[in-house]
């Protein structure tokens, strides 16, 4: 009998001594379907450190809002300027929280907001686009509602005219207004007062993202209807600015 010993070449015995004999190609797939498994969990949308958590309907609620800032109103005045170049940082739900409750926010017990509204109607409604998709803000609890899940930052940027600061903002602000609100008791007058309140929203809105370290710019520049179609807003809700906001690019 011949009992030489076969001769095993020198890579194979090294594949041999790194194998670890319980993994397998089973056991990898499972770790890695563990891994993405939150990605693909409803209700749970990721960004940066950004971890936007709906409940089964899609609501989000928000921090408190903070009533006491260490900016003064006259450095908000001074510093605030159009800004249109943004970092990748994503908002936080903080930063979030306190830029629509800036815009719409209710500060009265009886529902009066931070805002002022003719007869207090309030015909504003407050969208905001992130890369996990679009919200609706409720000021009654201020919470957001899941409408899209999907990022729509690109198709919206397109909306408005392909401008660059919609497109790469972590965040964009609209703020679409329901004429019919105000025309019950204003009649035509009310579409003119729901144009003059939105300029109250959005000017808090720049003013506490000065306060908050962030910048934005409001984007007058885009195509109604398109607009409407991207964020699939609901038929009566007119869009009447858009406003990028993120960390500004120095
Ligand atoms: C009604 C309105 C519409 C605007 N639309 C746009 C726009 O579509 N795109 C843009 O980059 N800036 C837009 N702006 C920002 C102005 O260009 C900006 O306010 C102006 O240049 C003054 O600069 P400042 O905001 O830095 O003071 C708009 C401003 C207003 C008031």
């Amino acid at each position: 009998m011949n009992d030489t010993k076969q001769e095993i070449p020198v890579e194979d015995l090294n594949v041999r001594k790194i194998r670890v004999p319980w993994i397998n190609a089973e056991t990898y797939f499972l770790f890695l379907i563990l891994c993405f498994m939150p990605a693909f969990m409803p209700g749970q949308l990721k960004g940066g450190d950004l971890v936007m958590k709906t409940d089964k309907d899609g609501v989000m609620m928000l921090t408190e809002p903070v009533t006491k800032g260490c900016v003064s109103l006259e450095e908000t005045l001074k510093t605030r300027e159009s800004i249109r170049q943004f970092t990748d940082t994503p908002l936080t739900r903080e930063e979030i929280s306190q830029l629509l409750w800036a815009g719409q926010g209710i500060t009265r017990r009886w529902g009066g907001r931070t805002a002022p509204s003719a007869g207090a109607l309030y015909p504003l409604e407050l969208y905001i686009a992130l890369p996990e998709g679009i919200f609706h803000y409720n000021p009654k609890d201020h919470s957001l509602i899941l409408q899209v899940d999907r990022n729509v930052l690109a198709a919206l940027s397109r909306a408005a005219l392909g401008q660059g600061c919609v497109r790469d903002a972590p965040a964009v602000i609209l703020i679409a207004a329901v004429y019919e609100r105000l025309e019950t008791k204003y009649g035509s007058r009310g579409e003119r007062y729901a144009k003059i309140e939105v300029g109250h929203a959005a000017q808090n809105i720049l003013l506490q993202a000065v306060s908050l370290g962030l910048g934005a710019v409001p984007v007058g520049a885009y195509y109604d209807e398109e607009v409407k179609k991207v964020l699939k807003l609901p038929p009566r809700h007119e869009p009447l600015y858009l406003i990028p906001v993120g960390h500004p690019r120095r």
